[in-house]
């Protein structure tokens, strides 16, 4: 019988960082479940790479179910390492940018996170892919004060980010105190949410680990021809997570060190 490796899932990995990471836990000897959702693209991707896919549409919760339920069947044993990459950048900023985004790259983290927690192995370690550019000075110091992470909930910090949403839907997110970026507040919800989590499961005998990270400015479909790193680079940034120490209540972190935000 040969031995078990430990099992990776890695979210939004038909390309970019995403494809990178896979490439990187699997010659760090994980077993690799490389997910997208176009599942022609994620099918070819993994093929490519040697290792499996399943299909995952973070933006759907009966996707993130049907993920789940063929998890269990795959590895009763469950998950070692969950990296939430998958996240999109779009073009211009109105209502439906603001939904779209936070419905992504918030809400579409907090989906796989709340959906993969039961399968979590002992040790096991969730790295939220954020991004420097969420910066809490973008907000007003109102805004600011109500993200205090020893208090706030997850509903509550959910409630923040569909709260933009809504201002912007209303025209008054300037006047509510929010930026005119979706990207940017997106992403302060992620590293948020990294540290409620962290602090909600500092008890869990399972002695779980979960960090946001930054991959710096990064050349893929994203980040562009003239960003400053390869993407290998920008995905050793975001497995330096792997190695976040777990006391540390600093939760963000870029190429293994903590960043600012
Ligand atoms: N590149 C940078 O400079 C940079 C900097 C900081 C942070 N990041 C973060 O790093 C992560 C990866 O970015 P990247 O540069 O690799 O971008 P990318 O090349 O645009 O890739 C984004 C990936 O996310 C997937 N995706 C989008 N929406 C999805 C959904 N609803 N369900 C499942 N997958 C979905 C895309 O799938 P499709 O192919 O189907 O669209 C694609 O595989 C993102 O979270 C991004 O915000 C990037």
């Amino acid at each position: 019988m040969t031995a078990r490796l430990p099992l990776a899932l890695v979210t939004g990995a038909n390309r970019g960082l995403g494809l990178e990471v896979c490439r990187q836990l699997r010659d760090r000897g994980y077993r690799v479940i490389l997910t997208a959702r176009d599942p022609e693209r994620g099918r070819e991707a993994a093929r490519d790479l040697g290792v499996e896919f399943l299909p995952l549409d973070v933006g759907d919760s009966a996707s993130v179910a049907r993920l789940v339920a063929e998890l269990r069947r795959l590895d009763p044993e469950g998950l070692d390492v969950v990296v939430a990459n998958a996240g999109v950048a779009l073009d211009g900023f109105d209502a439906q940018v603001a939904a779209t985004t936070v419905d992504t790259n918030y809400f579409g983290v907090l989906r796989v996170v709340e959906g993969v927690l039961p399968l979590l192995r002992q040790d096991a370690r969730l790295v939220l892919v954020s991004s420097g550019v969420g910066q809490r000075d973008l907000l007003s110091a109102d805004l600011r004060a109500r993200l205090d992470l020893d208090t706030l909930t997850r509903d509550e910090l959910s409630a923040f980010m569909q709260q933009f949403v809504d201002d912007v839907q209303a025209g008054r997110h300037r006047e509510a105190g929010w930026p005119g970026t979706a990207y940017g507040t997106s992403k302060i919800g992620v590293t948020a949410l990294a540290h409620l989590l962290a602090r909600d499961l500092a008890g869990d005998p399972r002695h779980l680990d979960i960090v946001a990270v930054c991959p710096g400015w990064v050349r893929t479909a994203m980040g562009g021809p003239n960003a400053e790193r390869t993407v290998e680079v920008g995905a050793a940034s975001i497995l330096g997570g792997l190695e976040a120490p777990r006391d540390d209540p600093h939760r963000f972190y870029r190429d293994g060190a903590h960043a600012s935000w």
